[in-house]
C-alpha cells in the first residue's frame, strides 16, 4: 500500500476496532465507542477482555480474535499496555492505528519516552502508521467517522464542508469543532495529531493536496520536527490549495509551555515565519483569524491584484475599512473619472462616488446593486469589501438574495472573477442576514477589520498563485467546483 492509501484508511476505514472500549459511561473508552457508532456505518469491533458486549455490540478480548480484517484500530488503554496492543495490531495486519491514550513523551519521564519509542519501533516493523499518541484522533463527517471521546450532549460536531483542520492540540481542536458547528462552518476532515510519534503534518498535507473534499487546509501547529519535509510538502500543496496556519509559541514563555504540552521542540518563531512566507502558507494570529481566512478562501476565488474597492452604507465604516486594508498592505485606489461619473449617475446626490463608495444611509437596494456592478466591471478593483447596514430604511430583506444573484452572474461573465467579502456589524438581525448571505457563498464578518484581513488573504493567496504560475488553473478549478455545488 502506498503512503496515501494507508493514510486514507484513517478517514475511510471499512472496519474499526476500539481497543479499550469500556462498559463505564464515565470512561473515555465508553464515550469513544458511543460517538463512533452514532453515525459511522462500517463494522465496529469493541475490544475488551472483561466483557462480551458493549453498547449492544459484540466485544472481543483482543484484536486477534476479531473474525474479519480491521482497517483502523483506535487504542484507549492505559499507556503501559499500549506497546503490546500495537504489537497485536501488527500481528493482526492492521495498518492504521490511532492512539488516544496519554502518558508518553509529553510527560518528559523516561518511562513515557520509552513507551513511545517501543510503539514507534513496533509500528515500523509491521509497517503500521500511527496517529498520536495523546490525541483525539479523527472526525470525518462525510462518513460519520468520529474517534473523539467528548460528550455530544455538551458539544456539537460540524457538518461536512470543504475545510480540513489539523490540530496538534486535541482539546483546542475539539473546541474549534464545537465552535465551527455553531458558526456553520463545514469540515472535510479533522485530525488531532497529539505527540506525532509517526503521522505528522507533512503526511497529511501530502494526502490532502489531492483530496477533492478539501479546498482549504487549516492547521494549529506548536512545533514541527521534520522541518525540511514540512517545507517541501508546503511548497507542493500551496500552489494547488491554500494552507492557513495558526502557529502557537510566539513568545519564549509560549515555547516553554509547548514543551510540557506535547513535548514538541517549538524552535524560533521567526524561522516559522520565514518558512511560511517562503513556501506560501498564510499565517493566522489567532483562532478567529484562522477561520476568517479559511472561510474566505473556501468560499471566494483569490484576487488577481491588491486593489480593494470598498462599498459601504456607512461613511465611518468605509474609513475604518480603508485604514484596515491599507495597514495590511492593500491598496484602496482612487477610481477613474469614468467610473466616478457612472457611479454619480446611479447614486443619490448625497452619495460619495469615490473609493470608498459611500451610498449613505438613505440608499435603497438598487443603489448598492448598481454600484457593485459598476465596481466589478470597472477593471479598477480586484476585490470588494461591501459593508451593508441592514437596518437602513431603504434596504430591504431581499437585498441579500439579489446581491448574491447579481454578483454570481457578473462573475460568470468576467474572465477573472472579482472576490467579495462583507462586513456587517450589528446585532441579531444583522447576524441572521449575514448567515443567509454566507450560506450563499459570500463570507460575512462582524467587523471591517476582520473583513479586511479576509480580503488580504484572498489577495495574498492570489499573488502566490500568480508568482507560481497556477492562478488561472486554480481559478478555473474553483469556478468549476462552485458551479457544481
Ligand atoms: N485490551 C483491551 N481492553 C483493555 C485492555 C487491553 N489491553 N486493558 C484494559 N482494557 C479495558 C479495561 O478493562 C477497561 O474497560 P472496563 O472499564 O469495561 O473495565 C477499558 O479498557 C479502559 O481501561 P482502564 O484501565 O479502565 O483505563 P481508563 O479508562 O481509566 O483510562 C485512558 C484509559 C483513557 C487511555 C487513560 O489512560 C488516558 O490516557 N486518558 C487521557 C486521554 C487523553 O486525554 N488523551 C489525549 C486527548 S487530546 C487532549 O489534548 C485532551
Amino acid at each position: 500500500m502506498s503512503n496515501n492509501e494507508v493514510i486514507e484508511k484513517f478517514f475511510y476505514p471499512s472496519s474499526v476496532a476500539v481497543v479499550g472500549a469500556s462498559r463505564e459511561p464515565s470512561k473515555v473508552g465508553y464515550q469513544l465507542l458511543h460517538n463512533l457508532i452514532a453515525k459511522y456505518r462500517g463494522k465496529v469491533y469493541p475490544i475488551n477482555p472483561k466483557v462480551d458486549e458493549i453498547l449492544g455490540i459484540k466485544a472481543y478480548p483482543n484484536v486477534n480474535s476479531v473474525p474479519g480484517t480491521i482497517d483502523l484500530a483506535v487504542i484507549s488503554v492505559p499507556a503501559p499496555a499500549v506497546p503490546t496492543v500495537v504489537e497485536e495490531c501488527g500481528l493482526k495486519g492492521v495498518k492504521s492505528v490511532i492512539i488516544i491514550s496519554a502518558g508518553f513523551k509529553e510527560l518528559g519521564t523516561s518511562e513515557g519516552i520509552e513507551f513511545e519509542k517501543r510503539i514507534v519501533s513496533t509500528a515500523k516493523r509491521f509497517g503500521i502508521r500511527v496517529i498520536g499518541p495523546n490525541c483525539m484522533g479523527v472526525y470525518v463527517p462525510k462518513v460519520g467517522l468520529n474517534t473523539t471521546f467528548l460528550n455530544p450532549e455538551r458539544m456539537d460536531f460540524p457538518n461536512h464542508g470543504n475545510i480540513a483542520f489539523i490540530s496538534q492540540s486535541g482539546a483546542f481542536g475539539i473546541a474549534v469543532l464545537d465552535w465551527a458547528a455553531m458558526r456553520g462552518i463545514g469540515i472535510s476532515k479533522f485530525v488531532s495529531l497529539g505527540n506525532k510519534c509517526d503521522v505528522d503534518e507533512s503526511d497529511l498535507l501530502n494526502y490532502l493536496v489531492s483530496d477533492d473534499d478539501t479546498q482549504v487546509i487549516t492547521m494549529y501547529v506548536e512545533g514541527v520536527e521534520k522541518g525540511r519535509e514540512f517545507a517541501k510538502s508546503l511548497r507542493s500543496v500551496t500552489t494547488v490549495k491554500p494552507v492557513v496556519i495558526l502557529k502557537a509559541g510566539r513568545s519564549e514563555e509560549g515555547v516553554r509551555a509547548i514543551a510540557s504540552h506535547t513535548g514538541s521542540l517549538a524552535g524560533a518563531d521567526v524561522v516559522y515565519d520565514v518558512v511560511f512566507r517562503q513556501f506560501g502558507a498564510i499565517r493566522a494570529m489567532g483562532m478567529d483569524e484562522l477561520f476568517d481566512i479559511a472561510l474566505s478562501l473556501s468560499l471566494q476565488p483569490p484576487a488577481k491584484g491588491m486593489n480593494v474597492g470598498i462599498l459601504t452604507v456607512g461613511g465611518g465604516s468605509g474609513v475604518m475599512a480603508t485604514d484596515a486594508a491599507v495597514s495590511l498592505g492593500l491598496k484602496v485606489p482612487k477610481l477613474s473619472d469614468t467610473t466616478v461619473s457612472k457611479l454619480r449617475k446611479v447614486l443619490l446626490p448625497i452619495a460619495s462616488p469615490y473609493n470608498p463608495v459611500d451610498v449613505t444611509g438613505s440608499a435603497r437596494d438598487e443603489h448598492l446593486l448598481q454600484a457593485v456592478e459598476i465596481l466589478t466591471r470597472s477593471g479598477e478593483v480586484d476585490i470588494i469589501i461591501w459593508i451593508p447596514y441592514f437596518m437602513a430604511p431603504g434596504i430591504s430583506k431581499e437585498l441579500a438574495k439579489n446581491f448574491i444573484t447579481l454578483i454570481k452572474s457578473i462573475n460568470n461573465e468576467l474572465d477573472t472573477p472579482i472576490p467579495i467579502v462583507g462586513a456587517a456589524t450589528g446585532g441579531r438581525h444583522t447576524a441572521k442576514l449575514s448567515t443567509i448571505i454566507e450560506n450563499e457563498g459570500i463570507p460575512m464578518y462582524p467587523s471591517v477589520e476582520r473583513a479586511a484581513k479576509a480580503a488580504w488573504a484572498l489577495c495574498k493567496y492570489g499573488q502566490w498563485l500568480r508568482d507560481n504560475g497556477t492562478f488561472e488553473e486554480y481559478i478555473s478549478k474553483h469556478m468549476r467546483s462552485k458551479a457544481t455545488n
